[in-house]
């Protein structure tokens, strides 16, 4: 039994009831590609590690912390996009089933549950994120607050929960990708998404992708390297991660954070730079590896779109564009789509 089953309030909500939460992580097929993915990463030139080891319960942390910094626009900016429009993207899709991938705390996605719950009816959410303890934590959150609402999450990659939802349509189905994750991606990595998506949606449903635009240089670098140094401690907390996940001997220390912003590709790199010749072994992988002073590890790439590009991308892929919204800098964009048959 939980905690919150001991207080009335939330007993009358029936909390326990409304929750389910399935845990896809441990598979132990993913736990090896997981592996060999660390493993051939660190041994590319650059040296690579997968963005998704940010968000360990300490790393989900620390994003919240950066989604309420002065100098990082992405988080607000969306949400303003969606006070604005959750109320006609609810009333157009009507959708029965609402699926987000990467729903961290869900804060945004309460705007649009708060436009859901005028419709009067049942909602199911299911939340998909790598860290449970994050999505424990909203999905009771929501569930007080949200009388309509039925949660099935899943502690899951996105491509592991795409996949198991191939084969559970529960009616009209939305699934949304906020904050501009997408941009972790690259074109390959896009494309593979892109069409577990589709293959996640019945023709009818819908796709709400929100995507980080273009903007001026000084305002990328200022949103990635914070006066404060919480996205500098975001970076390095994936070294502790990883020690932690794999019996690792990094020295945070000995690294420092690094974000460039590349105008060729039109991405944030962001770099862990070893501040000495060094190496590090993770024991669970059985790999030893070598640094070189000022050797840079990649940890993240955040890409920055072009609406119409990304609008047209989507097309070619059955998912129709039906509506783009943006702010008024146009720094920020959100896109419903449709999957044609
Ligand atoms: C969650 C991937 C959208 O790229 O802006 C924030 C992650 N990294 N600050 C982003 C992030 C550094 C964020 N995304």
């Amino acid at each position: 039994m939980s905690t919150f089953s001991q207080s009335p309030k939330n007993n009358a909500n029936n909390l326990e009831a409304r929750l389910q939460i399935d845990y896809l992580l441990d598979n132990k097929t993913i736990e090896i590609e997981d592996r060999q993915e660390v493993i051939n990463g660190l041994q590319r030139i650059p040296k690579t590690l997968p963005a998704r080891y940010f968000y360990d319960s300490k790393g989900s942390q620390l994003f919240e912390q950066i989604c309420q910094l002065p100098e990082y626009y992405p988080t607000r900016t969306e949400a303003g996009i969606l006070e604005q429009y959750a109320v006609e993207i609810v009333n157009q899709t009507k959708a029965e089933e609402l699926i987000e991938l990467g729903s961290g705390s869900s804060s945004k996605t309460r705007i649009l549950l708060d436009a859901y719950q005028r419709l009067n009816r049942i909602l199911y959410y299911t939340p998909v994120d790598v860290s449970d303890s994050i999505l424990k934590a909203s999905a009771y959150n929501l569930l007080a607050d949200y009388e309509n609402l039925k949660i099935d999450g899943k502690v899951a990659t996105y491509s592991q929960a795409l996949q198991q939802l191939q084969n559970s349509f529960l009616g009209t189905r939305m699934i949304i990708f906020l904050g501009s994750s997408i941009g972790n991606f690259d074109n390959s990595e896009c494309d593979r998404l892109i069409e577990q998506v589709t293959a996640a949606l019945n023709p009818g449903d819908y796709f709400l992708l929100g995507i980080d635009l273009q903007k001026p240089l000084e305002i990328l670098n200022a949103a990635y390297n914070d006066a404060q140094g919480v996205t500098a401690a975001f970076n390095l907390n994936m070294l502790q991660h990883l020690n932690h996940r794999f019996q690792g001997n990094f020295d945070l220390s000995l690294f420092k954070h690094q974000a460039i912003y590349n105008q060729i590709d039109n991405q944030i790199e962001m770099y862990l730079i070893s501040q000495q010749t060094q190496s590090v072994t993770l024991e669970k992988l059985n790999l030893t590896i070598d640094l070189a002073e000022g050797e840079a590890i990649l940890t993240e790439i955040s890409r920055k779109f072009n609406l119409e590009q990304m609008g047209s991308y989507l097309g070619d892929r059955h998912l129709k564009l039906i509506q783009s919204y943006t702010d008024p800098q146009q720094w920020f964009g959100l896109l419903l789509c449709q999957k044609s048959n």
